[in-house]
């Protein structure tokens, strides 16, 4: 017995971002989060059930991985399994597409691809939005890259009401610029930051505060598409976050020497009169939101501080595919 399933999917970088959990085991979020799905990046995996396999194997970019990383994809599958019933081991093939080594390998597009390889392997064949909690409970991240363009998480109160849900399918002129300053993977995993943060910042509940007020106003400004309003937006939600990380104990910085340089080009550019803002994640990298028609621009002056591969352009992606 033999069943099989196929998928892509492309990452997303927030720009509300989601930082802390209400529920570790399901994972609901402190509060709703938005995002734009990049077409640059993404993920492709395929799930086999196999009834002739004795455990799970998991290969990522054709390297078997280790039992502790197959351990996760396996308490992943299990949702799917037991809704199923089924009993057969799995073989999971991941391949991650990054232009460069860019070290932006992504649990949101590797969740979201597994989700939906398994949704077809299983026979369950959810829609969309069921897909979404299920993703959810790979990385809470994951959920928002079921669709394309921008998408809100809305927190919910329960697993059954906290999914994506798409916005704006970002068919205007946007898109990112994204600076690797540092490949080496993180020191702290946001899982890990993000809960030391609600448990000993005391900024974090000014953060949700504020966070629900900048996502009622981004998703005005996106459907104006006014992109000064959404990227001022993007770039505050962003700071305050790092700040309430700066407020944890032991304190979490993510910021590099670089990542500072980079703020301060975005800064200089804008006073050139060209819009673009920053947002950056778990890392010292930075993402740069910007009209994709000046993209180019904006590369050529991040040129004369980092090497072209640190650089990387991408327009709005799209949703998951089965392949
Ligand atoms: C800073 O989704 O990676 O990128 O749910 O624990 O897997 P887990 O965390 P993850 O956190 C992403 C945090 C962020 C902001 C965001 O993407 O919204």
């Amino acid at each position: 017995m033999m069943s099989r399933g196929k998928a892509r999917a492309h990452a997303n970088i927030a720009l509300i971002k989601y930082w802390g959990k209400r529920d570790e085991e399901l994972f609901l979020p402190m509060s709703s989060s938005l995002s734009l799905t990049l077409d640059s990046f993404y993920t492709e995996t395929e799930v086999v059930f196999d009834s002739k396999l004795d455990r799970d194997y998991f290969y990522l970019n054709d390297k078997l991985q280790s039992e502790f990383q197959t351990k996760k994809i396996s308490k992943f599958l299990d949702l799917f399994r037991i809704k199923k019933d089924i009993k057969y081991n799995a073989l999971i093939k991941s391949v991650n597409y990054v232009p460069t080594a860019a070290g932006l390998a992504s649990s949101a597009s590797g969740f979201a691809a597994l989700a939906a390889a398994a949704n077809v392997a299983s026979g369950l064949n959810l829609g969309e939005r069921e897909l979404s909690i299920y993703a959810r409970q790979g990385s809470g991240s994951a959920t928002r890259s079921i669709y394309g363009g921008f998408v809100e998480w809305r927190e919910g109160n329960s697993s059954e009401n906290s999914y994506a849900v798409p916005i704006d399918d970002a068919k205007w002129d946007i898109g990112m610029v994204i600076v690797i300053v540092r490949k080496s993977k993180k020191e702290i995993s946001s899982r890990e930051g993000m809960k030391r943060t609600v448990d000993t910042s005391p900024f974090y509940n000014a953060w949700v505060k504020s966070s629900k007020k900048d996502l009622m106003e981004i998703k005005k400004a996106i459907w104006d598409k006014d992109l000064e309003k959404l990227g001022a937006i993007a770039e505050a939600n962003s700071l305050r976050m790092h700040a309430t990380m700066f407020g944890a104990r032991p304190p979490i910085i993510y910021f590099k020497p670089e990542t500072i340089q980079v703020m301060e080009i975005v800064k200089d550019l804008r006073s050139d009169g060209i819009p673009c803002y920053f947002t950056m994640d778990a890392g010292p990298n930075v993402k740069i939101i910007c009209r994709l028609s000046q993209s180019k621009i904006i590369k050529d002056r991040l040129k004369e501080r980092f090497e072209d591969e640190q650089i990387i352009i991408s327009g709005p992606g799209p949703g998951i595919s089965y392949l």
